[in-house]
Order: structure tokens, then sequence, then C-alpha cells
């Protein structure tokens, strides 16, 4: 285990850091480039495929410096060797932490419990790999003999969001005479609409649930098998129509699917870092076992880097670092991620998961209250739509709002001018953040004085960019693996358990005691008195609802 870490409020560097943000606070970037030009190259980093300028952060060398002391006094590296090592790190869940061994090369050795896990995950992927190519061939034949033409993925949260992201994001490299779909909300609209146009002869279902309980999954697979059996008929249909990605052997085999037609995955998995486990067989099915395998490489590049380069050129410590530094000595409530890659439509809202269910805690690993703000709320949309929706609260309001850009070099549909109008404008918004325009400027344009203040944009809004040459699996997975670890950091300066996510549970207990009194109105008696141990308001509201059906 990792040697005892003193809490962070006496940390010395995050004593000093206290006091140098003081000095950072007042000073404008347009004049720490001004005094330092070279910050613009200096300021930049890169790894993996991935190029991160970071210069137009409320940084110097200092600060710079500052941080990553905080980052060893924090023990960043120890505990990074203790999770790729299989140490039980998750310790509200007595768990190791290993992602990374999803994506280890087969001549790596991880071990856990004294079992070495990265063979099993090699057996894993092969049977992932002839499954998908039986798939994508037409070799496996539905019940009645046709070939399978759709993959409805149900799953949610990390079984959700990540297929139906990289799903989206590599949709170039995607089989397109196969039709994806991916149904995770209980509300029945999802489902519905999903299949709606499918043929049930024609279609594969992938349960994809880490603990096969999951309300939503579970409800929407039920429905699944009535819809299939409805023009199917036969209970043998369902081991044609249905494969399991879970760890529940027991309750996937009471589901009624073969386990043979199970794909496996561990409890050192969590659900949010789930997309390059079994809970990847739609991304696979998609794109192929090669690019499915490409993607495990970039992955395990940047695990590489993350582990063994020095915290100077280290993109997630740095991407980390960064923000805690306006998490904590800004109060920046959020990180916008704006990637300008319509592919990476989906990324937002799958970081949101990672980010957010990981760094959401009120308390350290010891259960002490934190003392300091911890996970920031991400979100996002793909630009350039954002430009025309909310980047004006970005410009001119009054919050600080840090903003990650992701842009690519090269466009994977060249078509006139669209790539370099898109490029321009990631370019023009990080410097309108970082510059603004002066009221000088504004009233240099021949602005009248009384519209000079709603002209003025005060700038000093900090940006990363990333850059990379074009979208390809390997940079997805490079890419997911930087917020991995970028997420990992931030956990560990604010030392509180990055990988559990009790706050989920109480709404999920909430909810079955609720359901049973929907279905059971005699459960519920007077619409006032605050029955069942709910209050007044929760009674009214539920009898409101009852009272209509
Ligand atoms: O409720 C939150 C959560 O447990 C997530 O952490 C997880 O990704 C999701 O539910 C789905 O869980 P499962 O894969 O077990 O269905």
């Amino acid at each position: 285990m990792t040697d005892r870490i003193a809490p962070l409020a006496s940390r010395p560097a995050w004593k000093a850091l206290q006091q140098h943000a003081e000095t950072i606070r007042p000073q404008q970037l347009r004049d720490l480039f001004k005094t330092d030009p070279a910050r613009g190259t200096r300021f930049t980093a890169q790894a993996c495929g991935l190029f991160l300028d970071y210069s137009k952060n409320r940084i110097t060398d200092e600060t710079l410096a500052l941080l990553i002391e905080l980052a060893k006094q924090s023990g960043l590296r120890q505990h990074a060797e203790a999770m790729f090592t299989g140490q039980k790190i998750n310790t509200t869940e007595n768990r190791a932490v290993l992602h990374v061994a999803l994506r280890a090369p087969r001549s790596e050795s991880i071990m856990v419990d004294g079992e070495d896990v990265v063979p099993e995950v090699h057996k894993v992927l092969d049977k992932m790999s002839a499954f998908s190519d039986k798939i994508r061939s037409g070799a496996w034949l539905g019940y009645t003999g046709k070939p399978i033409k759709n993959i409805v993925n149900i799953g949610i949260g990390g079984s959700d969001l990540g297929p139906v992201m990289a799903y989206e994001a590599l949709r170039h490299y995607s089989h397109r005479d196969l039709t994806f779909r991916f149904v995770s909300n209980v509300d029945g609209t999802d489902f519905a609409e999903a299949v709606r146009d499918l043929d049930p002869e024609e279609t594969l279902f992938l349960v994809a649930s880490k603990t096969f309980t999951t309300l939503e999954t579970m409800t929407n697979a039920h429905s699944a098998r009535t819809w299939t059996l409805a023009k199917l008929k036969q209970t043998e249909s369902i081991a044609r129509h249905f494969v399991a990605l879970s760890t529940n052997t027991k309750l996937v085999s009471e589901f009624g699917i073969d386990t043979a037609n199970m794909f496996g995955f561990w409890d050192w998995v969590g659900g949010r870092y789930s997309m390059d486990s079994a809970i990847g067989l739609s991304t696979m099915i998609a794109i192929g076992p090669d690019n499915f395998r490409a993607m495990l490489a970039g992955f395990h590049e940047m695990d590489v880097h993350f582990r063994t380069t020095p915290l100077e050129n280290n993109l997630p410590a740095l991407l980390g670092l960064l923000t805690v530094w306006y998490t904590d000595f800004f109060d920046a409530q959020t990180v916008a991620i704006l990637p300008y890659e319509q592919y990476l439509k989906r990324f937002p809202a799958y970081l949101q998961q990672l980010t957010m269910e990981s760094n959401g805690k009120h308390v350290t690993l010891d259960g002490e209250q934190v003392v300091t703000q911890t996970g920031p709320i991400y979100w996002g949309e793909p630009g350039t739509n954002g430009q025309h929706s909310f980047y004006q609260l970005i410009h001119q309001g009054t919050r600080l709002i840090p903003c990650d850009f992701i842009g690519f070099y090269k466009t994977l549909n060249p078509l006139g001018r669209h790539h370099d109008i898109l490029m321009a404008n990631v370019f023009a918004q990080a410097e309108a953040l970082a510059f603004g325009k002066t009221a000088d400027e504004v009233r240099a344009e021949g602005v009248p004085e009384a519209l000079v203040p709603h002209k003025v944009f005060e700038g000093n809004r900090p940006s990363n960019t990333l850059l990379a040459e074009h979208l390809t699996p390997h940079t997805l997975g490079a890419l997911i693996a930087l917020y991995e670890h970028s997420v990992f950091t931030q956990g560990v300066i604010w030392s509180i358990d990055s990988f559990d996510q009790w706050g989920v549970e109480l709404g999920k207990v909430l909810a079955t005691k609720i359901l049973s009194e929907i279905e059971n109105p005699a459960e519920l008696e007077s619409p006032t008195a605050p029955t069942k141990g709910h209050d007044t308001s929760t009674t009214n509201l539920i009898n409101l609802y009852r009272a209509t059906k």
C-alpha cells in the first residue's frame, strides 16, 4: 500500500499554492504572454499522438512547479503504481482498480489476489473477436436462419455511455451494412423507438450490465425478450438473439442467455472504466477486432506514458493538476469539453460519468469531510455548434469556465473548405477567450460609448487545446485514457476514492419502494399524511400520479 499522505491542507505545496494564487489571480494572460512570448511553445507537451497546448492557462513556471510538487507530496506516483500493480486502492469496496489491465499486452503480467489477470483478459478478447467476426461476416444466423443485421446494446451508465460514444466516434471505421442502436433509459420510448423499424429475426441484443441487476437494463432486457418472442415464439430463439456482457454468470443464465454467449469481466473493472472490456462488444462488432485492438493499443500507450513520464511532460498529470488549480484556487465550478469533431459528439456525455461519478465525493479516503471543492461539473458540446449557443456565457458571463478544445489536423470527411473553417474556429475561440478585447480596442473601432461595455471581452479565460493527426481508434483510446488518468490525478490530490459511487444508491432504494407503492396502492394511504416514511410533498406527488392510472 502507499505511504501515509498528509491531509491536503497541511501539504507544504498546497499552502504555497494558496499564497501563490493570490499573486496570479490579478494577472492577465495578455500580460503573461507579452512578458513571456515563449510560453506559447514552452507550455506544450505531446505523447501518444496527442499535442497539448496548455499555455493559455493562468499559470507561470512557478505555478507549474508548485502543482508538480503538490502531486509529489500527494503521492501521485505511488498511488499510480498501486493501481498499476493491482493493489486494492478502491478501499470502500475493497477492490483493485485495473482497467489498465484491459489493454495490457499479452506479454504482461498483473497479479490480483495471487492470480495473473492478463491471460484472462486476452481470453475474453479472443472470444469477442471470434464472435464479432461471425456477426460481421454473416456467419452467425438468427433462429430462423437469417444473418444478423441489427445490433442493439441494452445497458446504462458505463454499460451504455462508453459503447455509444465509441460507436459514434469510430463510425467512420464501422461496418456500414450493420445497424447499431443503444437503449439505456427505462422510459419505454427509448426501447420502442430503437426497435420500431427492426425485424426480430435479424436483431441481436447485447445485454450489457456488470451486475446484471440494474433495474433499467433488466427492464429493457425483459421487454426485448418479449418483443423477440412475439415474433419468434420459441424460447430457444433467445440463445441466438441475446448475448450478455457481464460479471454475473448466475443471473445471466437465469435470464435464459446461454453462458457460452456470455462475455465476462471482473469486479476490478469499474462501470465507467469498462468500455474497453467485454462491455465494448458493440464497438468491436462495429469496427472489427483489429481496429478494437488498435484502440486498446492507444489506451495502453497512454497508460505507459502516465506511469513513466516525468510529471513536467505528463499529459494526464498536467491536465489533472490544472483542473485542481481552477477548482480550488479560482472557484471554477465546471470544465467545458469542446470537441471540434462531429464524431466526438457523445464524448462530453461520456466524460460526465467518468469524471463526475469518480470525483463527486465529499469525504476523503479516511471518511473525513474534504476541506476543498472536489470534482467539477464536466459538460460540453461539439464545436462549432456550441459557439452559437452557450459560448456567450463563457466569453462574457461572470463565471470562470476552463475549456478543453479538441481538434484534428485532418478530417475523415474532406469537403471543400469545411475543415479549415472548423479549425480556424478552434484557434479563434481559444484566442478570444484568453486575450479578449479591451475597451480601448472597442472604442478604436468607432463603437458608440454607450455600447462599449457591452462589447468588451475581458479575456483571461483559460483553455487547453488538444490536437491530433486525425481521429483513429488508436487516438480515441489515447484520448480516453488521458482523461481517465487526469481524473485519477485529481482524486489523488483530493485524497478521495475515485472508484466507488455510493451516491447513486439512495435514489435506487427509494425508487424501488415508491414503485411498489405505485403498483400496490394500498401501501400508500392518505394524500396528506407522510405515510410509509415519505414527507408530505412526496406522498402528494405519488398520489397525483396514482390518480391518473
Ligand atoms: O448506478 C450507477 C452505476 O452503478 C454505474 O456506476 C454503472 O456504470 C451503471 O450503474 C450500470 O451498472 P451495470 O453495468 O451493473 O448495469
